[in-house]
């Protein structure tokens, strides 16, 4: 449907509509459907997202650039040193009205493949500089954008609940987990992705 360029702002901002059938003729195959139509301009626009308008769920509460490198990875409190060499820019957006993270992380000079028991091996961990901590959210391991496989990518957006696949105390490190944690206090999160030549981590980078 080609909308009217004269269509009024209120109705093309938030259009709520339910279907109520009011006649239902199984023999012959139709339903009426009586439609309401609801022009009230709070009403559905990022409703899903507990945004207040169209224009909310655009944006970023928060913008984060992490320079992750090999130098920074510990195990416990122990320096381990990643892959040498290696580099990562992490750079996330943060939706909190919405509980979304969109990210573009970049990876130079990865090696060996990406191993980890969560879901996928490149996360943002709860753990201050120095130290370890669990997974709170996975995000989609960065591919190979050139054939040699120095450059890699991956960028999109993720909405909570989330889920990590790693489990502690009976619980996935992500259940419950909201951006605004980070929001609230970044220094105590950390970026990172692993590799099975560096199982505590290739390269990580401190939120702040
Ligand atoms: C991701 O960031 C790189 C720079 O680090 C930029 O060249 C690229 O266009 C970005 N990709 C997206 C999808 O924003
Ligand atoms: C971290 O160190 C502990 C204790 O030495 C070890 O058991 C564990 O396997 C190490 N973790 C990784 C991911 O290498």
């Amino acid at each position: 449907m080609k909308l009217p360029t004269s269509l009024p702002l209120a109705f093309a901002s938030a259009l709520t509509v339910s279907a109520v059938p009011v006649a239902l003729d199984t023999a012959a195959g139709t339903i009426t459907l009586q439609l309401n139509i609801d022009l009230n301009q709070d009403g559905l626009v990022g409703a899903g997202a507990g945004a207040n308008n169209a224009h909310d769920l655009f944006t970023f509460t928060s913008m984060h650039a992490v320079q992750a490198t090999p130098d920074q990875v510990v195990n416990g409190t122990t320096p381990t040193g990643g892959i040498a060499g290696a580099s990562g820019t992490f750079h996330f957006g943060i939706n909190s009205a919405a509980n979304m993270i969109c990210y573009n992380i970049t990876l130079h000079n990865f090696q060996g493949e990406f191993e980890s028991p969560a879901d996928t091996a490149t996360h943002i961990h709860e753990a201050a500089r120095g130290a370890s901590g669990p997974p709170r959210i996975a995000f989609p391991n960065p591919q190979p954008v050139d054939a040699a496989g120095i450059v890699r990518n991956s960028a999109g957006c993720l909405t909570g609940p989330f889920l990590t696949g790693v489990v502690m105390d009976g619980r996935d490190t992500g259940e419950s987990f909201h951006v605004r944690q980070i929001e609230e206090n970044p220094a105590a999160f950390m970026a990172d992705t692993h590799s099975s030549l560096a199982l505590p981590g290739a390269v990580r980078g401190q939120l702040a």
